[in-house]
Parts: C-alpha cells; structure tokens; sequence
C-alpha cells in the first residue's frame, strides 16, 4: 500500500516542529541560565567588595579610635614630664613628642584612605572634591573636579564605590599616566551616574590585559560591576586615558 503523501508532509512538518520546540525550548533555558549565572556573579563580586568595605572600615576605627587616642595620651603625658624636667631633657621630651604628632598625621591619612568617612557625612561630590585636593597635596596632581554643586541623592554604598573607583584612577594616573594633571568629573542623571577620570599621558594599550598588570583595573571593574554598572577604559584622543564608569542611582548597592 503507497503511503499517503499528505501523510507524510504531516508527519515531516510535526517532526520538524517538534525539533524546532525543543530547541527553542534550550535555547531559552540556556539564556535564562546564563542570566542568572551573570547576575549571581554580580551578587558575588558586590558581597565580596562589601566585606572588604567594612573590614577596612573596623581596621579605620580602631586606629582613628585607640591608636590615635592613645598617642594623644601619651603626647599629654609627655608634657607635663617634660614641664617637670631640666632643659635638655624637655628639648629630647619635645623631640619625641614631635615624632608622635608626625606618626599621628600618618595613621590619621591611612584611617581616612582605608574608608573615606567623608563620603558618608559629607556626600559624594564633595568628597571627590576632597580627593582632588588630597591628590594635590600628598602627591602634587593638580585635579580638576566637575561635580554638580547640590550634592546629588544617592545611597551611600553607591558613593562609595564612585568614591573608590575615582581614587584608583587617579593613583594610576600619578603611577603610570607619566603627567601631573587630571579630570575628574561627575554627572547624575535621572537612572545613572556618570564618573569620568581622564588624563594627557602616555596612555596604554587598554584592550590587552598583560601578565604584569596588577589588581587596581580588575577591582575598578569589579566594583562598577558589582553596583550594576559598567567600566570602560579608552584612549584619550590626542594621548592618555579615560576611564569611564556608569552605575545606575537605583542599583541598591
Ligand atoms: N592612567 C594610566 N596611564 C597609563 N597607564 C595606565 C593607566 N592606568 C593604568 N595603566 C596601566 O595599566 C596597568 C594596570 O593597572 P592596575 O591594574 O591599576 O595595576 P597597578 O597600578 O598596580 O600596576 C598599569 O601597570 C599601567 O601599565
Ligand atoms: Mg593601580
């Protein structure tokens, strides 16, 4: 008996829809797993970066509130000895005492860089402000900030991963840019922030990662990531660098 050709364009296009389901079917089991496995690595790089900020925000408080204490303690001490003692000894009294102030000012600078807590009481551009100018003092990088004059509404931890990425930009500018002058602006839309470090030096080669680069790109980006933004690194034309990283203002980070 001849097999009815209907039949068989039956059969043929049920088996080829058949076919056609199931592969739909794992391509979107594929995409929806692989969004999931983006996300959680999202989650991940954010908790493991929230954990070095608080442990760096411990270490900051113990030294701003023991260490530096301590030396103040031990300064006051020091002169009432030396107001008790004969001349060339308060001159060695007042000597050691000197030295106690200086090492104050290096733990009080170390407290301060290990968490800005000028971020959280003073907000986002006015401690980029305070950047630029720390980065003028310690090491003689004239930074030009641009940030808005009313300081923009966004959480805390969001700040601080701004805060964080802009002080990594511009040590790589004092360490490898090869010049004395940057740009640091910020922007604020209505969904995103916009930071943009940029500098007139020697730039490199952006899209290549090379054995001995270090850890500063990677936690840069990490962190954008983390706060549901993106990082971009691009030549400057006409020579140097611009790092550029948007975050959206409502990522609850
Ligand atoms: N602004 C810049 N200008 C020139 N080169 C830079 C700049 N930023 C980064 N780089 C290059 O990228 C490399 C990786 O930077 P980073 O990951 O921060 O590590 P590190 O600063 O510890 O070397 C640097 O060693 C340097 O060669
Ligand atoms: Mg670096």
């Amino acid at each position: 008996m001849q097999p009815n050709p209907l039949t068989l364009v039956s059969l043929f296009v049920g088996g080829a829809l058949s076919v056609a389901i199931v592969l739909a079917a794992f391509i979107v089991a594929l995409v929806i797993s692989q969004r999931r496995r983006i996300a959680q690595e999202r989650e991940n790089a954010r908790r493991v970066l929230a954990a070095q900020e608080d442990e760096r925000a411990r270490v900051a408080r113990e030294l701003h509130d023991d260490a530096l204490q301590r030396i103040a303690m031990i300064r006051h001490e020091l002169e009432e000895a030396a107001g008790a003692a004969g001349p060339e000894v308060a001159h060695r009294i007042g000597g050691v005492s000197a030295e106690l102030q200086d090492l104050g000012v290096v733990l009080r600078t170390a407290a301060h860089q290990l968490h800005p807590s000028v971020v959280e009481k003073a907000g986002l551009a006015r401690a980029l402000g305070a950047l630029g100018e720390e980065f003028a003092r310690t090491a003689g990088l004239a930074v030009r900030v641009n940030v808005p004059t009313a300081d923009p509404p966004i959480p805390a931890a969001l700040a601080l991963v701004a805060y964080r990425i802009a002080q990594e930009a511009l040590r790589n500018v004092v360490k490898h840019a090869g010049v004395l002058e940057a740009e640091l602006a910020l922007t604020v839309g209505e969904h995103d922030l916009t930071l943009r470090i940029a500098d007139a030096g020697r730039g490199f080669d952006t899209g290549t990662a090379r054995p001995e680069d270090g850890l500063g790109l990677i936690a840069m980006r990490q962190r954008a990531v983390g706060a549901g933004g993106r990082l971009t690194l691009t030549p400057r034309t006409g020579g140097g660098t611009v790092v550029t990283a948007i975050l959206p203002v409502r990522s609850g980070a």
